[in-house]
């Protein structure tokens, strides 16, 4: 079976951290590329989490950094979720350089997408600064793109807003975008994300899985993504179990508007469920996550981390 190209848009970011591990250790899936983009923390932060996280797995992927600012709104992090690093928690050698590509992302992501023999599938999870961006410049790139699978959005309350849900929210013109872009969209938004729990019996099982289990062990005593006790919440794991176990989703075909100018409500996701804009579906929404298959999927993945 041929391995599914990716490139993966990221803020690491705790959660980012074990989602990219999936991503890298699975049969499944080729990552091409991993871009960077203004998130949970700084541009340089994240980069460079995402160059320390390479180098503890051992894995040669491209980096190209992306946007240091949503396109309009400041940039507000979320480092009172995953640190001031991004990353606290576990101690990471040094990275070296020579996987930061001299590209920046947008370009990094053209030049791949289009040398690409087979369509690429887009994991923002993120913001979707870089995504929007490279739309804009190069819409050409549509025709060689599978799918956009995003970890963002919600079909009901928000986690940065009463109604608004972190990557949405930090760039929703961004949002608007891609969710306007007529690209096949996966949404994997908080209706899932907060089902998507590591409970302390399944952390428990994390550092006798290997060295990546360690790490997210450590990582997560840090982690305000929800709590040890209480559940950890697995969000941007969610859009790589869309493509790895579908099955443990409910979805809804539907159309997704982003709000950009309500006073209370800018930055939330519109999921139009009983269809009273009369708009087209333009997304498959993850509505739902059976949680017991996402527990056991999780553990199966963090085990092949080695
Ligand atoms: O709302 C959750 C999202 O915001 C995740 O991508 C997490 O990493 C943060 O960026
Ligand atoms: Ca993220």
């Amino acid at each position: 079976m041929s391995k599914r190209p990716i490139i993966i848009d990221t803020d690491p970011g705790i959660d980012d951290a074990v989602a990219i591990a999936i991503a890298l250790f699975s049969e499944e899936l080729d990552v091409r590329l991993i871009t960077t983009v203004a998130g949970n923390v700084s541009l340089d932060k994240v980069t460079y989490n995402t160059l320390r996280l390479l180098k503890f797995f051992g894995k040669e992927v491209p980096v190209a950094k992306g946007a240091e600012a949503p396109l309009v709104l400041p940039l507000q992090d979320a480092s009172n979720v995953h640190g001031k690093s991004g990353m606290e928690g576990f101690d990471f050698e040094e990275p070296d350089d020579h996987l930061l590509l001299k590209e920046n992302a947008v370009n990094a992501m053209y030049r791949v997408i289009m040398e690409s023999p087979e369509p690429i599938t887009l994991v923002p999870i993120a913001p979707l600064t870089n995504i929007a961006l490279l739309l804009k410049l190069y819409p050409e790139v549509k025709k060689n793109i599978r799918e956009i699978v995003l970890m963002g959005g919600s079909a009901s309350r928000g986690n940065k807003g009463v109604m608004s849900e972190f990557n949405i929210a930090t760039d929703p013109e961004a949002a608007k975008i891609v969710f306007d872009s007529g690209l096949p969209l996966v949404m994997a938004g908080l209706d899932v994300g907060w089902k998507a729990l590591v409970l302390p019996e399944d952390s428990a099982k994390l550092p006798a899985l290997g060295e990546v289990g360690r790490m997210a062990y450590c990582l997560f005593q840090k982690y305000r993504g929800g709590s040890m006790k209480t559940g950890l919440k697995m969000y941007d794991s969610c859009a790589m179990a869309y493509l790895l176990k579908p099955e443990m989703y409910e979805i809804v075909e539907t159309y997704v508007d982003v709000e950009l100018h309500g006073s209370m409500t800018a930055g939330c996701t519109l999921v139009d469920l009983k269809g009273y804009l009369g708009k087209p579906s333009n997304a498959k929404v993850c509505l739902d996550i059976n949680q017991e298959m996402f527990r056991q999927w999780f553990l199966e993945r963090m085990a092949k981390c080695i």
